[in-house]
């Protein structure tokens, strides 16, 4: 399964980032998602971080710069490539160490060696193995740090596959949780509930999940274009999300879902 992933990844690295961040829907998810992970950040700056599956160091280059050393793990070599060259023009590459893994098999990564975790974009749903990828991640994490994981969302991905009337693989969806809507990459989709217990199993205390976004959804970008060119309004409707994402009955409405978890 990771197969295509890595290819899929392997082909569009060059514009990646650019490509998500012209889009507002996914500017505003990195927005969220940053606000989240700065709350839950080491105090002490000396302390190593992991970002797997972390592309092109997108999140790598903001910790960089906060004053944090960074290992930045992926199974895309064009990824970490793009990466490598984002990191030496913003004059990070000291700080940032781009190397080849699996998240389901960190085997050149020691255990409790990380004083924060963070596996964002969905790593652990495209692995193929994603109970393998949650143990990876809790054993390299050092005992009382943090571990922020995004994934993709069962009920999200049911909503996607009525948006664009594929409603012949709703019942291999709601049985197995895989789907492979865009034929890009099968990914596993989780309920909050699963993603508790998985989390639980491997001796992470959940903090907190949050949904991204929880209000908006593509087509509110489409509709209102406002809610893009106008930073009022914009950051109104961040001021939003951040208050209510956590919300136990919204959460599942979320786009992704993202756990903060500690290492007991
Ligand atoms: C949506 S991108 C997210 C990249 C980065 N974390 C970010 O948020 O900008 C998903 C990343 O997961 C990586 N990936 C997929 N399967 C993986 C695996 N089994 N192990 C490590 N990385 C993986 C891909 O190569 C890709 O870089």
């Amino acid at each position: 399964m990771a197969a295509s992933a890595y290819k899929h990844y392997d082909e569009i690295a060059e514009h990646y980032e650019e490509d998500y961040l012209s889009d507002p829907y996914w500017r505003l998810y990195h927005d969220i998602t940053w606000l989240n992970i700065k709350k839950h950040l080491p105090k002490d700056k000396k302390s190593i971080i992991a970002d797997i599956g972390g592309g092109t160091g997108f999140w790598s280059r903001k910790l960089a710069k906060l004053g944090y050393n960074v290992v930045c793990i992926d199974i895309s070599e064009n990824m970490l490539n793009v990466g490598r060259k984002k990191a030496r023009k913003e004059g990070l590459q000291k700080k940032i160490l781009f190397a080849y893994g699996d998240v389901k098999d960190l085997k050149d990564q020691k255990a409790n060696s990380f004083g924060f975790v963070l596996c964002e974009g969905d790593p652990v749903s495209y692995c193929g193995n994603e109970g393998r990828a949650v143990s990876e991640l809790a054993r390299i994490a050092e005992p009382g740090a943090k571990v922020i994981v995004s994934v993709d969302n069962f009920y999200s991905v049911i909503r996607a596959a009525l948006n664009v009337k594929m409603l012949g693989i709703l019942p291999n969806i709601i049985k197995t949780h895989r789907s492979n809507l865009y034929g890009k990459m099968p990914q596993y989709n989780f309920t909050v509930e699963e993603l508790k217990g998985l989390f639980k199993k491997n001796k992470l205390d959940v903090i907190s999940i949050i949904g991204k976004p929880v209000f908006a959804h593509k087509h509110l970008f489409r509709d209102c274009p406002e809610y893009a060119t106008d930073k009022k309004l914009y950051n109104q409707l961040l001021d939003l999300e951040m208050k209510f994402n956590s919300e136990p009955s919204l959460v599942s409405a979320g786009g992704h879902l993202e756990v903060v978890a500690k290492k007991l």
